[in-house]
């Protein structure tokens, strides 16, 4: 294999957390760093990718070489995502918000002296992975993310088959060395007939070892050759 595996395809990569706006100073937000998709954007630009990152608001810097496109909502990352494709791999690390307040206010949301609460409706966003697995346009290698707490196989291979993916990367939030607001990571890689564990390690060393399983699927086996 050589080291530069990804030569001449594109990997579109999301990353970090989506915000949902209530009113012109509050939103719903999630704890996503971001570094766990930025490290595999820089790896698959060092295997060679031209690599499309798509990033909710996070405080990183753009790996080199990766074209990155800011966004700020699910609705928003839906729609980057969606005209940057065509693409050889997706790789699905955002934390995407699975519901969005139904109306967004105007102006600030005061509470009045006899408020004992406030109800906020919310409404389901898209699924931007879900929708990129059952795209036209589908990339060969469609890749998504499961943050659990519980219950990782089943809820991750649950995943696998329900949005139609080749590879998911289950990892356990809430425990030290793992997930979000770490450096440091594990993974569980599920897929049909398979798995494997990578880490825990550095998030760089796990991205790097995930894009070699992105690259290895690739290539068709029998030919050594680049899939179509
Ligand atoms: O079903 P769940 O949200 O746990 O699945 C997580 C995976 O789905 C992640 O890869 C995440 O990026 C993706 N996702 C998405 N769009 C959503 C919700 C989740 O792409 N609206």
């Amino acid at each position: 294999m050589p080291d530069t595996p990804l030569a001449g395809r594109h990997v579109l990569v999301t990353a970090g957390p989506t915000y949902e706006d209530i009113d012109p100073v509050r939103f719903l937000g999630n704890r996503s760093s971001g570094r766990m998709g930025f490290a595999v954007a820089a790896a698959a630009r060092a295997a060679g990718a031209r690599v499309t990152l798509v990033a909710g608001p996070v405080a990183l810097d753009a790996p080199a070489g990766v074209e990155r496109i800011d966004v700020r909502s699910a609705a928003q990352m839906h729609e980057a995502v969606m005209a940057a494709l065509p693409a050889d791999a997706y790789v699905g690390a955002a934390a995407v918000a699975d519901f969005t307040p139904a109306t967004v206010s105007g102006h600030k949301i005061k509470k009045g002296p006899g408020d004992a609460g406030l109800v906020l409706e919310l409404v389901r966003t898209r699924d931007i992975l879900a929708d990129v697995a059952a795209h036209p346009r589908r990339p060969a290698l469609v890749v998504g993310f499961a943050a659990e707490t519980g219950n990782l196989e089943a809820n991750a291979r649950g995943k696998l088959d329900a949005k139609k993916l080749d590879l998911v990367c289950a990892n356990r939030v809430g425990v030290p060395g793992s997930g979000f607001e770490s450096s440091d990571n594990t993974l569980e890689v599920y897929w049909n007939g398979g798995h494997r564990r990578i880490g825990p390690a550095p998030k760089a060393a796990v991205a790097a070892e995930l894009v070699g399983l992105v690259a290895g699927r690739l290539v068709d086996p029998t030919t050594g050759r680049p899939r179509p």
